[in-house]
């Protein structure tokens, strides 16, 4: 499977922090914010990724990342000239995916939590054979985001399991049942964060799309696409994990501190994307060790450690 970052947009809600500069190079602790959304292909075990944006902060993005090679990946760009829409990801992406599977993250989107890795390994699998899956995450006010209503299928429990998955959620198969995008009244509490997996028919999908009243393509009306084919999967974030906002400069400091105080607590890094390369197995301890030297700070001298430890990965 391939990736896409959207990171484009011109971030308003962030002026005057934004007027110059893309949201998604901002910092987040100690990290551009792209790291994060990056970090989460890689953990789903994407390598090759396209990234999407503006004409202005494109180049941006390339000086950063580069081709990927670094990273043992293979990072492609696209300029989207006119901000319409999420959906249209998949029409700019076409000749990127080239008839493959495709998982889109937004380029604010941030995640932390136990057991995430699996869960974005088994929405990879959940999309082999045909459809989409999406994630449920539930809020408090859900109005400004994608809602997902859905309702629960008891499905027969494996033999010598305890009933449970992994995040120790009963096994209950879930139905979609509406979608909407920003509704006044939501169906439900559980919001639909800006991760998304699709199979190989995503691109001819998105290119039938009309745009919404406020002249988007909506990337709610590509999912009720797949709802109304019958292959919209929901999976659920447990209340343990975090799904992070930077909309506004409240959440973009409070993201920041929760990055801090998880780091600094436990000593690991969050969405450090040559840790990840390494443990996946993408790059060799050398090179990781290399990438360390580059850097005279607390990051590189991390990422140094790690080469030198005896528990390789
Ligand atoms: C977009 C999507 C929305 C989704 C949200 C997640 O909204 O349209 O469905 O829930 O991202 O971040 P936007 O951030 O563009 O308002």
């Amino acid at each position: 499977m391939k990736g896409i970052i959207l990171a484009g947009g011109s971030a308003t809600r962030l002026y005057p922090l934004s007027k110059a500069i893309s949201k998604q190079i901002m910092p987040v602790y100690d990290k551009p914010m792209i790291y994060y959304p990056l970090s989460t292909l890689m953990l789903a075990g994407i390598r090759e990724v396209l990234i999407i944006s503006t004409p202005r902060d494109l180049p941006m993005f390339k000086e950063l990342l580069g081709d990927g090679s670094r990273i043992g990946m293979r990072l492609e760009y696209k300029v989207q000239l006119v901000p319409n829409g999420l959906a249209q990801a998949f029409v700019l992406g076409k000749e990127f995916l080239n008839g493959e599977p495709g998982c889109l993250i937004l380029g604010d989107n941030m995640f932390y939590g136990q057991h995430f890795s699996r869960m974005l390994k088994d929405a990879v699998e959940s999309v082999k054979d045909g459809g989409a899956c999406v994630f449920g995450y539930e809020v408090a006010d859900p109005r400004a985001y994608g809602v997902v209503e859905f309702e629960e299928i008891e499905k027969a429990a494996p033999a010598g399991g305890n009933g449970q998955d992994v995040q120790g959620q009963s096994l209950k198969e879930l139905r979609v049942i509406s979608l909407e995008e920003k509704p006044a009244e939501p169906k439900s509490n559980y919001a639909v964060p800006g991760l998304y997996f699709y199979d190989k028919t995503v691109c001819d999908k998105a290119a039938k799309l009309e745009p919404s009243a406020r002249g988007e393509y909506e990337i709610t009306d590509l999912n009720k696409a797949y709802l109304a084919e019958g292959t919209l999967k929901v999976k659920l974030f447990s209340r343990g994990f975090a799904w992070l906002d930077t909309g506004n400069c409240d959440s973009l400091l409070d993201a920041g501190n929760f990055i801090a105080t998880i780091q600094n607590r436990q000593g690991f890094y969050v969405s450090c994307i040559e840790e990840i390369a390494w443990r996946n197995g993408w790059i060799s301890t050398e090179q990781l060790s290399a990438l360390g030297k580059e850097m005279k700070t607390a990051y590189g001298r991390y990422l140094e450690r790690l080469a030198a430890t005896k528990f390789a990965r």
